[in-house]
C-alpha cells in the first residue's frame, strides 16, 4: 500500500476519533501514514473517507514505521488502557531514541507518567487529551499535550495546525511533563460532568418545579445561551431539547431512558481529588449522580416506599419569567463554583507533581474546540493571567461580586428544590463548597474534640501554641507536644 514519500506523521486506530483527527492533519498539509490491527479497516477508510487524500496505509506495524519520516511522530488512537500498553511494545522494537509518539486517548495520568518511564530512552512519549468529540477530531479540538518540551516543539507547527482557533490564538499549549496534559483533560471531564449534571438539574426544576414542557425549556436555554451562560453544553442544551422524536411526536428527550453511563474519567477526577485533598464537592456530585442514575430499576421499588412531599407547580405566569432568571443566576452561580472546584484542583496537583501548571493558558486552550469552551473561561483567563497564585478563582475580584451576586438565587433555589423534594445534588453542592470555603469557623473544632475523646489524637486550642490531650470524663487537661 506503501508509495515512495515518507510520510510527515503516523496515526494508529481508526475508530471514528482516529479516522478524524487522521482527516484534520491531512487537511492542514501534513501527508500521513496509517495503521490499524484490522487491516480491512484501513482499507476501507483508504476507499472511502481517505479516498484521494495524501494518506497511506500499512498493513505492519513495520512497514508503518519506515514509512515515516524522522524524527517520527505517531499518534495512538486506541482505548486507554491495555491497548495503549500493547501498541506501544509492539512500536518499540521499530522506534529510535529521538521518536515521538503520541497517546491522543483518555489516558489515566498515572498510566501516561509510568509509560513516560518505562520508554525513557527509547522514544519520547507525549501523553495528549484531546477534546471535541468527533466533531473537534476533524475539524479543530482542543489539545493538552503533556511530556518533554523539546518533543513538544517539534509538535507544535502541527499540533498548531490541527486544533481550534479562537481570537485568543489556537488551543494548544505545552501543558507539563509526564502525565500531565492527560491530568488536565481529566479534569476537563470532571469539570465536563459537573457543567452537565447542573445543567440537567436546572432543566429538571424548569420542569418539575415550574411547569415546563421540554421545548419551552429548550427556549429558556436558547435564551441563556445568548448571555453569561454562553457555551457549548448549554448550546446543545437547547437543541437536544427542541428535538421531536420521530416515531412518536413527543420531545426525544422525554423518551430517553433516564440511566446515565461513564466511561470512567470523571470517577478518575474525583479519586484524584481525594487522594490529594482537595475538594470538588460539585464533580464528585456529578458522578455519583450518575451512579444513582443508573440503578433504575431499585429507584422504582424506593419510589414505592419512600416518599416526598410532592407539591404543586411553583410560579404562576406572573412570576414565572423572575423564577426562570433567579435560576439563571443559580446555574451560573454553580457553574463557576464548579470550575473554580476543578482549577483548584489543578493547582493542588501542580504543586504535588511539579508541573508549574499555568492556569491561564489552560484556560485559553479550553475557550475553543473542547466540550466545557464557554464564555466563562474569559475572565478565569484573566483572573490567572493576572494573579497566577490565586489561591481559589472565587477569590478574584470579579468572580466574588458575581458570587455574592447570585448567591440568593442559589440558596432559593436549592431551598425549593428541598422543599419539594427534587434532587439537586451538584446545585447544593456547589453552594455548599463556597459556604464552607467562606466560612472562617467550621465545627471541626468538634471533631477534634471527639477524636480526642476516643482516641487521645490531641487536637490545638485558638488561644495558644501547643498540642492538648484532655482526660475527658475529668476534664484535666495537659499540654503533650
Ligand atoms: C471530550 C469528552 C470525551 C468523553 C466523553 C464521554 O472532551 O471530547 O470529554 O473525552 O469521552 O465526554 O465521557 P463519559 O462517557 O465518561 O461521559
Amino acid at each position: 500500500m506503501a508509495n515512495e514519500a515518507l510520510r510527515h506523521t503516523g496515526l494508529i486506530g481508526l475508530a471514528v476519533m482516529g479516522e478524524n483527527l487522521a482527516l484534520n492533519i491531512e487537511r492542514n498539509g501534513f501527508p500521513l501514514a496509517v495503521y490499524n490491527r484490522t487491516t480491512a479497516r484501513t482499507e476501507e477508510f483508504l476507499a472511502e473517507r481517505a479516498a484521494g487524500r495524501n494518506i497511506i496505509g500499512e498493513s505492519t506495524i513495520e512497514a508503518f514505521v519506515n514509512a515515516i519520516e524522522r524524527p517520527r511522530r505517531i499518534i495512538i488512537m486506541v482505548k486507554a488502557g491495555a491497548p495503549v500498553d500493547a501498541v506501544l511494545a509492539e512500536l518499540q522494537p521499530f522506534l529510535d531514541r529521538d521518536d515521538i509518539v503520541i497517546d491522543g486517548g483518555n489516558s489515566l495520568f498515572s498510566d501516561t507518567a509510568r509509560r513516560s518511564a518505562e520508554y525513557q530512552g527509547a522514544f519520547r512519549f507525549v501523553g495528549m487529551g484531546i477534546s471535541g468529540g468527533e466533531e473537534g477530531a476533524l475539524n479543530g479540538p482542543s489539545l493538552m499535550p503533556g511530556g518533554p518540551k523539546e518533543a513538544y516543539d517539534i509538535l507544535e507547527p502541527m499540533l498548531t495546525a490541527i486544533a481550534a482557533k479562537t481570537e485568543a490564538g489556537a488551543c494548544v499549549t505545552h501543558i507539563g511533563p509526564g502525565g500531565a496534559g492527560h491530568y488536565v483533560k481529566m479534569v476537563h471531564n470532571g469539570i465536563e460532568y459537573a457543567d452537565m449534571q447542573l445543567i440537567a438539574e436546572t432543566y429538571d426544576l424548569l420542569g418539575r418545579a415550574l411547569g415546563l414542557t421540554a421545548p419551552e425549556i429548550g427556549e429558556v436555554f436558547a435564551g441563556w445561551n445568548q448571555g453569561r451562560l454562553s457555551s457549548y453544553l448549554v448550546e446543545i442544551t437547547a437543541e437536544v431539547l427542541a428535538t421531536v422524536d420521530r416515531e412518536t411526536g413527543n420531545p426525544l428527550v422525554d423518551m430517553i431512558l433516564d440511566t446515565a453511563e461513564q466511561k470512567g474519567t470523571g470517577r478518575w477526577t474525583s479519586q484524584s481529588a481525594l487522594d490529594l485533598g482537595s475538594p470538588i464537592p460539585a464533580i464528585d456530585a456529578a458522578v455519583f449522580a450518575r451512579s444513582m442514575s443508573s440503578r433504575k430499576a431499585e429507584r422504582e421499588v424506593a419510589a414505592e416506599h419512600l416518599f416526598g412531599p410532592g407539591g404543586a407547580i411553583l410560579a404562576t405566569s406572573a412570576n414565572r419569567q423572575a423564577t426562570i432568571d433567579a435560576l439563571e443566576n443559580a446555574l451560573y452561580f454553580a457553574k463557576i463554583s464548579a470550575y473554580a472546584q476543578g482549577m483548584a484542583l489543578l493547582q493542588a496537583a501542580s504543586a504535588e507533581y511539579d508541573w508549574e501548571l499555568d492556569l491561564a493558558e489552560i484556560a485559553r486552550i479550553w475557550k475553543g474546540g473542547c466540550i466545557i469552551r464557554a464564555a466563562l473561561l474569559d475572565p478565569i483567563r484573566e483572573a490567572y493571567g493576572s494573579d497566577p497564585g490565586l489561591a481559589n478563582l472565587m477569590l478574584a475580584p470579579f468572580f466574588s461580586e458575581a458570587m455574592n451576586a447570585n448567591a440568593p438565587a442559589i440558596r432559593q433555589a436549592v431551598a425549593t428544590a428541598v422543599q419539594m423534594g427534587i434532587p439537586v445534588p451538584a446545585l447544593s453542592a456547589s453552594l455548599t463548597y463556597v459556604d464552607t470555603w467562606r466560612s472562617p469557623r467550621l465545627p471541626a473544632n468538634l471533631l477534634q474534640a471527639l477524636r480526642d475523646n476516643f482516641g487521645a489524637h490531641t487536637y490545638r486550642r485558638i488561644d495558644r501554641e501547643g498540642v492538648f490531650h484532655t482526660h475527658w470524663a475529668t476534664g484535666e487537661t495537659e499540654l503533650v507536644g
